[in-house]
């Protein structure tokens, strides 16, 4: 059995193989390059509809979003962001005749689908750090927002207490919609957020300039060695599963 294309069988096939943690959630978040704006968009398309198939028929899966970079600069690339409640979820998931059927015979029969390979990053879901609102379902833009860190040797155990409250001072702001903190499975020095705002101001002048977010760059400035942003725009699938659409 092939997923995609033979360089992304390799971390499923791993992940199928290794998966132990029976119970623990699985994100992902995969980085699909594209050679054409219209493959993308073909790409996009299926997999939202994958989303809404989803929706209604696996209740494990709590996010199964398609994204896309904010501001058009670049229209060749497309991510997912998904989360399974557990391996069985995922595996089950992936052996569904909509996805290793229909969405992986398509990628497999479409010549030039990807101008490099995807990437697939899996991370650890950090118990109790994360919240998505019901709110978010009415945003018409969510302000999406990836951030991929990294703290000096041994980094991420001291700047966690510094991030939690970080998410715990998020969930009480109106229009931060969703939040979460990640850590690598194997690199001790990573930590991911996956935020979602009501709007790019809400993010520049209420959300970072709080006084948990002072705190937070201030505890931690030292210790970090790097910091990617990237933002995002919903393009489909659903990052809040309270409505029936699936939001
Ligand atoms: C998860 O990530 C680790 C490295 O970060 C890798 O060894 C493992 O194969 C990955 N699993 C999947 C399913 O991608
Ligand atoms: C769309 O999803 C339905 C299942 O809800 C599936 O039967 C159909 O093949 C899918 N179409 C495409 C183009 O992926
Ligand atoms: C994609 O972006 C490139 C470079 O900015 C531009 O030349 C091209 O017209 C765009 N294509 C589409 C379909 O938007
Ligand atoms: C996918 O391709 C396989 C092998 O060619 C075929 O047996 C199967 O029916 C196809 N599935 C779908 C849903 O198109």
């Amino acid at each position: 059995m092939r997923f995609y294309n033979s360089s992304l069988f390799v971390p499923f096939a791993l992940w199928i193989h290794h998966a132990s943690a029976a119970g623990r959630p699985v994100f992902f978040f995969t980085l699909f390059p594209t050679s054409t704006t219209e493959l993308r968009d073909q790409l996009i398309s299926r997999m939202d509809n994958i989303s809404h198939w989803s929706c209604t028929n696996e209740v494990g899966v709590t996010k199964y979003a398609l994204v896309v970079p904010r501001g058009g600069g670049d229209n060749l690339t497309a991510y997912s962001i998904e989360q399974y409640d557990d391996d069985a979820t995922f595996n089950k998931h992936l052996a569904a005749d909509v996805v290793s059927g229909t969405l992986f015979n398509w990628s497999r029969n479409t010549p030039n689908l990807w101008a490099k390979d995807p990437v697939v990053q899996n991370f650890t879901v950090l118990d109790g750090q994360n919240f998505v609102k019901p709110e978010f379902a009415k945003a018409a833009d969510p302000y999406i927002v990836i951030e991929a860190l990294t703290y000096a040797q041994g980094g991420v155990h001291h700047v966690l207490e510094h991030w939690e409250e970080e998410v715990a001072a998020s969930q009480k702001e109106s229009g931060t919609l969703l939040f979460g903190l990640y850590t690598d499975p194997v690199d001790e020095s990573k930590l991911w957020t996956l935020a979602a705002y009501e709007s790019a101001e809400y993010l520049t002048n209420i959300h970072a300039k709080s006084p948990t977010a002072s705190d937070l760059e201030k505890h931690t400035k030292g210790m970090r060695t790097s910091l990617k942003t990237t933002l995002l725009q919903k393009r489909g699938g659903f990052l809040y599963k309270g409505s029936p659409s699936c939001a």
